[in-house]
This record gives C-alpha cells, structure tokens and sequence, in this order.
C-alpha cells in the first residue's frame, strides 16, 4: 500500500470515512469536494415546498402577501413595510408573478440575495417559466 493511497480516519466532520489522504489534501487546496461533505446543500435543495400559482393567489393582500420570482415563492408579508421601494409596488404584485417588475425596478445584488430569507417554497415543475431544464430564459438566476 503506497503512503499516498492510505485510508485514514478522516478529521472533517460528516466526511466519508473512506476518503483517502488524495482526496483530503484535493479538499484542502478547493480542488475537489471531499466524498460525503455537501450531501446538505442537495437535501435543501431536495426539500423546498412546491406551491401553486393557485394557492399563491390566495395571499394577495397588505396583511397576507406572497409573490413569485424565478419561479419561487416569497412570504413578504412582514418586508412589506421594510421595502426601500415602498409597499404599493409590492401589493400590486401580491399573490401573483413579480419577476418582470422586479427585474425591471434594477434591484441590486443586494437586494437579490435578501430574498432567501422570505422564501418559503417553489413552483411545481409544469409551471416554472424561468428554471425549465434546457429552457433557461433568463440568464443570472438567484440561487
Ligand atoms: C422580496 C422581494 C423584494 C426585495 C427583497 C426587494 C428589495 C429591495 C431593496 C433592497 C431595494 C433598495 C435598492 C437595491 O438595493 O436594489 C429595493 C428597491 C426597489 N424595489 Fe424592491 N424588493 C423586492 C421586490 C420588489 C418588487 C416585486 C418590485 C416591483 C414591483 C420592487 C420595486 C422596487 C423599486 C421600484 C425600488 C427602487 C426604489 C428607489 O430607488 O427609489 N421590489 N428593493
């Protein structure tokens, strides 16, 4: 057995036991993922709700708002008044699409990765428009 090939006891946390020296030093460098380690960012993926557009409609007041982006699904009901572009513009969207008007008010980076912490689930399959395999439409989704 050559020193390179060994298999050791690996020191990272949720890593496969069988990772060899190879691959823990590939790690280290951000050459490769160590077996095992992002088995986490797959489950959330895995794991979003998958809301209607239907059921979305029902959440289309001041008090009760979700809107849809890039095919996912915001509680925004307590941004609302938070919204540095005021509320109105957010409650003429409530309970429907809003991708169109948020991309065209130029949000920033910023702004975009905030909306993860309003997410609350995702389209089903047959109604995405923006996250279709092959048919991507828009270039720079948010993650
Ligand atoms: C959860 C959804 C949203 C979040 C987190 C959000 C966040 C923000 C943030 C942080 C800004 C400040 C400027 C920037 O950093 O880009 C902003 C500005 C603005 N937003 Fe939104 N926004 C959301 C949805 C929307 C929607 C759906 C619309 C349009 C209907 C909209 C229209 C605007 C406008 C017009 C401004 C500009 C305000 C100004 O510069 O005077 N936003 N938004």
């Amino acid at each position: 057995m050559s020193t390179v090939d060994a298999q050791v006891q690996s020191p990272i946390e949720g890593a496969n036991q069988s990772a060899t020296i190879l691959q823990l030093a590939m790690a280290a460098l951000r050459l490769t993922k160590v077996p095992g380690t992002d088995s986490n960012n797959n489950l959330q993926q895995r794991l979003r709700p998958v809301i209607s557009l239907s059921e979305v409609a029902y959440h289309d007041c001041y008090d009760d708002c979700w809107i849809v982006l890039y095919d996912r699904v915001y509680d925004i009901t307590n941004f609302l008044r938070l919204h540095p572009g005021g509320h109105d513009v957010l409650v003429e969207n409530a309970g429907r699409d809003a991708t169109i008007a948020f991309l065209n008010a130029g949000h920033s980076a910023m702004a975009i990765k905030s909306l993860k912490l309003y997410e609350i689930g995702e389209l089903p399959p047959n109604e995405c428009i923006y996250r279709c395999v092959g048919k991507l439409t828009l270039t720079n989704l948010p993650d």
